[in-house]
Formats: structure tokens, C-alpha cells, sequence
């Protein structure tokens, strides 16, 4: 009985400990782009080509993870106005000069850790591309996706990106990278329960039993 409680405090502290790690690699991180160049070039045409015919144009949009703006980019090409969130104040700096360099008035960049602080307004669509994976926490993930919720208008869209297992949950960490794989039934359960109904699933790439797929999910009006 006490050797279970101790375990479970183990495990416990464990956790808490990989999702702080998780954090403190993105809160200085210079760069997202970790899997090979195909890969991103793979992810930008399916954006353009299968993503954006089922969004709305014109529109607010909220790129919640945007790193250094690649695909916060491809969003403002076509939506009214765009704000792009990131932990990381290195590719918040690079986006807004990347931004800049383009002439892109419609772009605004902002350091805001995502757990931690306020996201002012409500937006037709709310992307959240390869971010939950980073959140080492089940009541932090599950917080996330009521937040991704919220942050949309009724009737307005969540756009999600993650590797997830088809199997069992998993965790990848090296070098204070830490890749949490959720389950991909139990994943999406958490989007329903919020009243986020898949609209539309496409697959970027897969490994060793694991699934890397954009998700579209609708608000309830
Ligand atoms: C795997 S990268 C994905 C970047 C980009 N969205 C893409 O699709 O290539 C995850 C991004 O989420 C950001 N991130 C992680 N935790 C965050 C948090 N708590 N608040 C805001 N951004 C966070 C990281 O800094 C990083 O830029």
C-alpha cells in the first residue's frame, strides 16, 4: 500500500517535472523546425490546397504556437487580421521582422505563454499547430482545448496539428525535447466534450505507430 502511494508521488513529480522541462525548451527555443524540410513544405501544401477551401476568407484569426510565422504567414495571405502567440520571445522577434520584411499590415505577433496568460477576444478561426504535443500535463491539455473553445466565435473553427499515437499514450523526450503522444481516440474525445465537432481530419505524415494529422472542428453556433 505505502510502496503504491510512493510510486504514484513518483510518477507524479515525474510528470510535473517533464511538462516544466517541456516548457522551459520552448520558453528559449530559436527555431521549431526539428523534422526535415520536407516535411514543413509537405505541411504548407496541404494548408493551401486542402486546409483553407474548408475555412472561411476574411476573417480574425488567432495562430496560437506560431514559432517564427511560417504558417502564421499563409493564414494572413488570406484572413482579415491575424495574431500570432508564442512561448518562445526569439521567434516572436523573428516572425515580426520576417512580418515586416513582407510588408504583412494585416500581422501582429505577441510573446504570451498560452497556460499562463490572458488571449483577448473571440476569432473566426483558432489554429493550434503541433502545440498540445508540448503540453506534458493531462489537466493542462484538457484546459487547453475548453481554452481553444472559447477563443473561437459560435459557429467559427479550431484548427489543430498533432502527432498522436494509435495506440497507447506515449512520451518522447531527449535533451529536454519532450513529445507527448496522446492517444488519438481519447484526443479527439476531449475536443467533442467541449462541443468541438470534427468537420474534417487530413494526414501529414505517420511513424512507428504514430499519426501526424491536421484537424478541423466546428463550434456549435
Ligand atoms: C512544434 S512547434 C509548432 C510550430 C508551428 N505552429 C508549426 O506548425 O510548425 C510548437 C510551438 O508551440 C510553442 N509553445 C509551446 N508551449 C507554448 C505555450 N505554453 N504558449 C505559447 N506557445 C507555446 C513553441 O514555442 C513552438 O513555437
Amino acid at each position: 500500500m505505502l510502496r503504491t502511494v510512493v510510486q504514484k508521488t513518483r510518477d507524479f513529480l515525474k510528470r510535473i517535472s517533464r511538462h516544466s522541462r517541456s516548457q522551459a525548451y520552448w520558453k528559449k527555443a530559436t527555431t521549431t523546425f526539428l523534422a526535415p524540410p520536407e516535411y514543413y513544405d509537405r505541411q504548407e501544401a496541404i494548408m493551401r490546397e486542402s486546409l483553407f477551401p474548408r475555412l472561411p476568407d476574411g476573417g480574425a484569426v488567432l495562430d496560437i504556437g506560431c514559432g517564427n510565422g511560417r504558417f502564421t504567414l499563409l493564414f494572413a495571405e488570406r484572413a482579415r487580421s491575424v495574431l500570432g502567440i508564442d512561448i518562445s520571445p526569439s521567434l516572436v522577434a523573428e516572425a515580426t521582422k520576417i512580418a515586416a520584411e513582407r510588408n504583412r499590415a494585416n500581422v501582429e505577433y505577441k510573446t504570451i505563454d498560452l497556460l499562463k496568460e490572458e488571449i483577448h477576444g473571440v476569432f473566426d478561426v483558432v489554429s493550434c499547430l503541433g502545440v498540445t504535443s508540448c503540453i506534458a500535463n493531462e489537466d493542462l491539455f484538457r484546459k487547453t482545448v475548453r481554452r481553444l473553445q472559447t477563443l473561437a466565435r459560435p459557429d467559427g473553427y479550431v484548427v489543430t496539428k498533432e502527432s498522436l499515437s494509435l495506440a497507447n499514450d506515449d512520451v518522447h523526450e531527449s535533451n529536454g525535447y519532450v513529445a507527448t503522444y496522446r492517444n488519438i481516440d481519447r484526443y479527439l474525445k476531449e475536443f467533442e466534450g467541449v462541443g468541438l465537432r470534427l468537420d474534417h481530419e487530413i494526414e501529414l505524415a505517420n511513424f512507428s505507430g504514430k499519426t501526424n494529422r491536421f484537424f478541423v472542428f466546428r463550434k456549435s453556433p
